[in-house]
C-alpha cells in the first residue's frame, strides 16, 4: 500500500525535464530519441512534427515519459534493429506510438508478470496514460509487424551512401573532419563551405543527407543557418558541431532546427553514430 501511493506521488511530482519547458515535446522527442537510439546503434524514424501548438504540461510529460519508458525497453529488450516514434494530434485527442522490428514478445505474459511484481515499467506506463485519461495499447506480432513494415524501409537506406556536406571556417577542421568520415564506407563527404551563406547555397545544390555545421562561423553562424536549412530544405538534416558544452547552446541549436549537437571533443566513434543517427532520422 505504502508503495503504491509512493509511486502515484512520484508520478504526480515528476522531475518534468527542463529541455520540455523550453523547447516543448517535438523537440524533447527529437532530441531524447536521437541520443538514445543514436547510443543504441538503433536506426529511427520520427514523425513528430505536427502538433503546432503546446499541449498542456502535465500531457507533455506524460508523453515524454512513456517515449522514455517504452524506448527503455526497446533497447534493453527488443534486439531491434530500428524503432519509430509517432506523436500526433487531432480532434482534440493526443497519440504516442512507439514502435520496433525486434523480437517481439508475448503481451499478456509480461503484463501478469508485471502485476505479479515482476517488473514495473509497462505498469508506469499504463498508469501515466490513464492519470491523463488516455488508454495503452500494446501490441506484438503479425499485426503489428505489419504496421512496422509498411512504414519503415530498410532496404534502401542500407543501399545507398550518406551524403554530408562540411560546413566549419578552419580548413584544418574541415579537412580532417573529412578524413575521419570518408574512413566510413558508407559515408561520402560532397561538399565543404567556410561559412554558413556558402552552406546554404551548396545545401540548395548538392542535397546532402547531412550538414555538420560549426557553430561559429562568419556571417551567418551555425544556429541561424540551422534554422534556415530547416525552414528551406527540411531533408537535409543539420548536426551542429560545438566547441560549447553549455546546455544553453544545446537548446538553442534544438530548437532552431538542427537534428543532432556534437562536441568537438567527442571520440570519433560518436562522430559516427551522431552522423548515422541524424541522417537516417527522416523529418516527419
Ligand atoms: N519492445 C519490447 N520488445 C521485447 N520485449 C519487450 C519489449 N517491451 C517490453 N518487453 C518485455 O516485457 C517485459 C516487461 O516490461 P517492463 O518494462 O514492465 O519490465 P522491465 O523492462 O523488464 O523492467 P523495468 O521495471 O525496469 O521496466 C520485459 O521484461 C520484456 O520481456
Ligand atoms: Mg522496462
Amino acid at each position: 500500500m505504502d508503495d503504491a501511493i509512493q509511486r502515484m506521488r512520484d508520478l504526480a511530482l515528476d522531475l518534468r525535464p527542463a529541455i520540455l519547458d523550453d523547447l516543448g515535446l517535438e523537440a524533447a522527442l527529437r532530441w531524447y530519441v536521437a541520443r538514445e537510439a543514436g547510443r543504441a546503434g538503433l536506426a529511427f524514424r520520427l514523425d513528430v512534427g505536427s502538433i503546432g501548438t503546446r499541449l498542456a504540461p502535465a500531457l507533455e510529460t506524460a508523453c515524454f515519459r512513456l517515449v522514455q519508458e517504452a524506448l527503455t525497453n526497446v533497447v534493453r529488450h527488443g534486439q531491434a534493429e530500428a524503432v519509430e516514434v509517432k506523436l500526433d494530434a487531432s480532434e482534440g485527442e493526443v497519440r504516442v506510438s512507439i514502435s520496433d522490428d525486434g523480437k517481439g514478445f508475448d503481451v499478456r505474459a509480461a503484463r501478469r508478470r508485471a502485476t505479479a511484481g515482476g517488473s514495473q515499467g509497462l505498469l508506469i506506463m499504463e498508469e501515466r496514460v490513464s492519470l491523463a485519461g488516455g488508454k495503452l495499447e500494446i501490441r506484438s506480432g503479425r499485426e503489428a509487424d505489419h504496421r512496422r513494415r509498411a512504414h519503415s524501409d530498410p532496404g534502401s537506406a542500407a543501399m545507398t551512401k550518406l551524403r554530408i556536406l562540411l560546413a566549419d571556417d578552419h580548413k584544418l577542421v574541415r579537412a580532417g573532419l573529412r578524413v575521419l568520415l570518408e574512413r566510413i564506407a558508407d559515408l561520402e563527404v560532397v561538399g565543404e563551405s567556410a561559412d554558413g551563406q556558402d552552406a546554404l547555397r551548396q545545401i540548395a545544390e548538392l542535397r546532402p543527407d547531412v550538414a555538420l555545421v560549426d557553430v561559429s562561423m562568419p556571417g551567418l553562424n551555425g544556429i541561424e543557418t540551422a534554422a534556415r536549412v530547416a525552414r528551406e530544405h527540411p531533408a537535409t538534416r543539420v548536426l551542429i558541431v560545438s566547441m560549447h558544452l553549455d546546455e544553453e547552446y544545446v537548446h538553442r541549436a534544438l530548437s532552431a532546427g538542427a537534428a543532432g549537437y556534437l562536441l568537438k571533443t567527442s571520440e570519433l566513434q560518436e562522430l559516427e553514430i551522431a552522423v548515422r543517427a541524424v541522417g537516417r532520422a527522416r523529418p516527419g
